[in-house]
């Protein structure tokens, strides 16, 4: 009688998890889940791929087929059955489906899954991609490895999902200038940004520190200007690490990481920064600028900070330079978007400068208690290059200088002097991404105690991006109802002046990289920090040491 009394004692409480099933751990967590009750059995599951979907799309969907087929030991094949529509809405289906569906919100998608079959739909291409993502998350961890995995139970929950991402624009800037990355790291970020369904990757390509892709009109930007004799240590300006310091993308490796990040449903958005950060520029071809060329006046720069040196943009051929370079960069870079850059050009050399004068006097600028002549100099060089970029296709983003003085209409504003600079864009009718460095800089320290982290950028603690102050950003913040519709989306900026190695890049993005996509992904009403926590100790965290990213164990999970 005990014996039976403990049975059922030990029975009782499996019964009440069996009718509850758990909730599988997805981040960025999906808008609308409701778990049922059962499983649907992956292992050896058949595919039927919609035959309208393109060919993208297919391929992705064998690509999952295969991944499948690997881990669980059972083939799963990928077929395009006739008759598909009919047969899914006469519920006699049986395994996975991909299924088109015009009403479903680009980028979303809706999974139904019961015990016979798994349907997905979606209405394009990144649609389908997140609905994998997201069925990988509720599978076992090593569906992402590349072993056979007989332990693990292959099933995935029966359940009601409908997602889509809260915002369009959802994107992450990495700065290959300052240090330069690899392609294979330059794809691993890539590969982690598409776990987490971030669809922007804002490639920081030019810089003082150095200019990293190839220009074939201009070739000594990457014989020169791609490499600084050395770095200073720390912010030491009197010192050396005594290495040379240095790199740059071909063409071919860009057409090859454009393609990369397509796949895996990301856009590139390249940056040339004008009309200052261009010192790598200058010490290539000094006529750019505004010193003179002899003696050379100019060195790729070895340390941090704002230089004074920038373009000459009073002289035509230097205005011609920039649309060389822009005209080949676009070329690269097949999105909507380019980015100008546009932050941090201190004007000192444009008040003396004849050209610039001359150009200021010729175009009738003028300084008033708005804008500087000098700043009016900087409106005409992100006017005529939105002019230019616009007959190539392309709108231009640029940091929130641009709005300083005049901006024409269609340019879109970064705004990363915290939010204002968002606020003010907004209010004036520009589309704006929210980058503000309070809360979006991923190069600031992870912690306030400042002593238990790596040199960092920010050594004040007030300016520590703590996990949960990123994941509590808010963007709507400060924004009028009826100018939020300008946001775009949100953006987490990884600089790399302090960081030299793919160990600490990795630290810095990961796993903050996973609070940012909630910030993006999610509504306000889903976020949930100690929810978030859990996925990140149950599964990602165990996931990133999986494929072999460096990241920081969060404070709350020590
Ligand atoms: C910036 O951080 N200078 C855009």
């Amino acid at each position: 009688m005990k014996k039976i009394v403990l049975a059922l004692a030990l029975l009782v409480p499996a019964l009440s998890w069996a009718a509850r099933p758990a909730t599988p751990e997805i981040v960025p967590v999906p808008q609308k889940m409701e778990i049922t009750k059962g499983s649907f059995k992956v292992k050896g599951v058949g595919i039927n791929c919609d035959p309208t979907v393109d060919a993208r799309t297919l391929k992705a969907v064998r690509q999952f087929a295969d991944r499948l087929s690997l881990v669980t030991g059972r083939t799963s094949d990928v077929a395009s059955p006739i008759g598909l529509a009919k047969a899914v809405e006469s519920g006699t289906v049986r395994g996975l489906y991909f299924i088109k569906d015009p009403s479903v919100v680009s980028e979303g998608y809706k999974l139904s899954i019961d015990k016979k079959a798994a349907i997905v739909r979606a209405s394009d291409y990144n649609g389908f991609f997140y609905a994998i993502q997201t069925i990988k998350q509720m599978l076992p961890v090593s569906v992402y490895g590349s072993v056979q995995d007989t332990k693990s139970k292959w099933f995935l929950p029966c359940c009601e999902i409908e997602d889509a991402p809260r915002f369009g624009y959802r994107g992450l800037l990495l700065d290959c200038c300052r240090h330069f990355f690899s392609v294979e790291e330059v794809k691993k970020v890539l590969d982690v940004m598409s776990m987490y369904k971030l669809n922007r990757l804002h490639w920081h390509l030019t810089e003082d520190q150095g200019w990293r892709i190839e220009i074939d009109k201009y070739p000594k930007l990457t014989e020169i200007g791609a490499f600084r004799d050395y770095t200073i240590i720390k912010r030491d300006l009197n010192s050396s690490d005594g290495t040379r310091h240095g790199g740059f993308y071909t063409k071919d490796q860009i057409r090859d990481v454009v393609a990369y990040a397509q796949a895996l449903g990301i856009t590139i958005i390249p940056e040339v920064d004008m009309p200052g950060h261009m010192v790598a520029a200058l010490a290539s071809y000094p006529e750019l600028g505004c010193a003179g060329s002899e003696p050379q006046p100019y060195k790729v720069r070895t340390y941090w900070g704002v230089s004074k040196q920038v373009l000459n943009v009073g002289k035509e051929s230097t205005m011609k330079f920039l649309e060389d370079v822009c005209d080949e960069v676009a070329d690269l870079f097949p999105g909507e978007y380019f980015n100008i850059g546009g932050d941090e050009c201190p004007k000192d050399e444009w008040k003396t400068d004849p050209d610039c004068q001359a150009k200021i006097k010729e175009l009738g600028l003028v300084s008033d208690e708005k804008a500087s002549a000098e700043d009016r100099l900087q409106n005409y060089v992100t006017a005529r290059m939105q002019k230019f970029l616009a007959t190539k296709g392309k709108k231009i983003i640029g940091w929130d200088e641009i709005l300083e003085g005049e901006l024409a209409p269609g340019a879109t504003v970064m705004s990363w002097r915290g939010t204002k600079g968002g606020i003010k864009a907004a209010a004036q009718g520009f589309d704006v991404i929210m980058s503000p460095n309070i809360y979006c800089y991923l190069d600031h320290c992870q912690s306030t105690d400042l002593e238990s982290e790596p040199y960092c950028i920010t050594m004040k603690p007030e300016r520590a991006v703590t996990m949960p102050k990123l994941y509590g950003y808010e963007p709507y913040t400060d924004f009028p109802e009826s100018d939020r519709h300008h946001i775009l989306g949100v953006q987490g900026n990884l600089w790399t002046e302090f960081i030299g190695t793919n160990e600490y890049l990795e630290y810095m993005l990961l796993p903050r990289l996973m609070a940012l996509s909630e910030v993006q992904w999610c509504q306000p009403e889903n976020k949930d920090y100690d929810r978030f926590l859990r996925s990140l100790e149950s599964k990602e965290l165990p996931l990133l040491k999986l494929l072999g990213y460096n990241f920081r164990t969060p404070d709350e999970l020590r």
